[in-house]
């Protein structure tokens, strides 16, 4: 970890910088000006985000204050071929040339998309990310995934491309409500799970409600993210333990779209698939049965129960197997050996995953003891 401008500090992922800390846009002011001054700015935000941050995106930066704004909708439909369209046509139309930086003020679908568009227009402008979500800091907007969506499938169509640099600026956080954070803490939650006991604890007793709090923390899990990306950029090996929760929890997230009632949030999903996951991790005999117990209350007394119905097992099971995860009609899991502790490349089988849908629908149904 590097020292950065003062009251800031930068990590790497993958080569490409992560600054943490109150003088974060400080830093981005200082790179534009240094590397970027006589290029075009585009900045991409959704309508959140660019009239509750892009001002104070610009006041501590005042190099983007002449920047091209461009604006999608917010939510999970931006991520389409339609609005990659729409923002290529845009860029070409005001003749943005590669030495354009496109500038992803937004949570993850802003950097998933601009992530996109910038690695595919004219074979590839920068991208700087400036995360605004509690999800986008600790997790999107780290480690170059990027891409959209297809036929229902999430992220089906992208790239892996680094960033040129990610401002983690924790401030932006004021305009989220509850449901918003709690999205971004299933993320901090697994951070722990997999890589640092100690953070989990701290991310267990923390007042979410607390900004000052909250933010040693979120610095930290972005640290954690960063270094798991730094030793596997190309998700080949140790990044899958960031697929903690999430095997499960795509699909989960997936199905609930489908429903007529909005779906889950990713974090919400997460939240589902960790319980799940956990109880692999301790029917697998990797994990013991506190520990297991520990991670099902923490879950269960901040995030709401899902209704799951045994008639969803088969089209979750369809789901997980469409999912880029997955290999050989085989089932990688990651799994947990230890609070702290993620195992990468465990294999399960259908019925393994029926069973754990099943454990936590009696578990949100009946309560912790009759689950087992
Ligand atoms: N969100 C998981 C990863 O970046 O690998």
């Amino acid at each position: 970890m590097a020292a950065g401008r003062k009251g800031s500090r930068t990590v790497q992922a993958a080569g490409s910088p992560v600054v943490l800390g109150p003088a974060a846009l400080a830093a981005l002011q200082a790179w534009t000006i240094a590397e970027a001054r006589h290029v075009r700015h585009f900045i991409l935000g959704d309508e959140n985000t660019l009239r509750h941050c892009l001002p104070e995106l610009q006041g501590h930066v005042p190099a983007l204050r002449e920047a091209h704004i461009m604006a999608v909708a917010p939510g999970e439909r931006s991520k389409s071929v339609d609005v990659c369209h729409a923002l290529w046509s845009h860029l070409a139309a005001e003749a943005a040339d590669r030495q354009a930086v496109l500038i992803a003020l937004g949570g993850g679908v802003v950097t998933d998309l601009a992530g996109f568009v910038a690695a595919t227009y004219k074979r590839g402008i920068p991208v700087v990310n400036v995360p605004t979500s509690l999800l986008g800091m600790v997790d999107a907007a780290i480690g170059g995934k990027n891409g959209i969506d297809l036929d229902g499938i999430k992220n089906v169509v992208g790239t892996i491309r680094q960033p040129v640099g990610t401002y983690v600026h924790v401030p932006f956080l004021r305009t989220l409500g509850k449901r918003e954070l709690m999205n971004g803490v299933a993320e901090m939650l697994k951070h722990g799970l997999v890589n640092d006991a100690k953070h989990w604890k701290a991310v267990c007793a923390a007042a979410l409600h607390d900004l000052k709090a909250l933010e040693p923390l979120v610095l930290r899990s972005a640290e954690i993210k960063a270094a798991i990306v730094d030793e596997d950029p190309q998700d080949a090996d140790k990044r899958r333990l960031l697929n903690f929760g999430h095997t499960i929890g795509h699909a989960i997230e997936a199905r609930s779209w489908e429903s007529p009632q909005r779906g889950l949030l990713h974090g919400e999903a997460v939240a589902v698939g960790m319980v799940c996951e956990a109880w692999l991790s301790w029917r697998s005999e990797l994990l013991a049965r506190e520990a297991l117990d520990e991670i099902t209350v923490v879950v269960r007394e901040r995030y709401r129960p899902h209704h799951l119905d045994p008639v969803d097992h088969h089209r979750i099971l369809q789901l997980m197997a469409n999912d880029k995860k997955n290999a050989d009609d085989r089932f990688r899991f990651t799994l947990l050996e230890a609070i702290g502790r993620g195992r990468i490349n465990v294999e399960v089988t259908a019925a393994q995953v029926s069973a754990a849908l099943d454990h936590y629908r009696l578990l949100m149904r009946d309560g912790p003891k009759e689950a087992v």
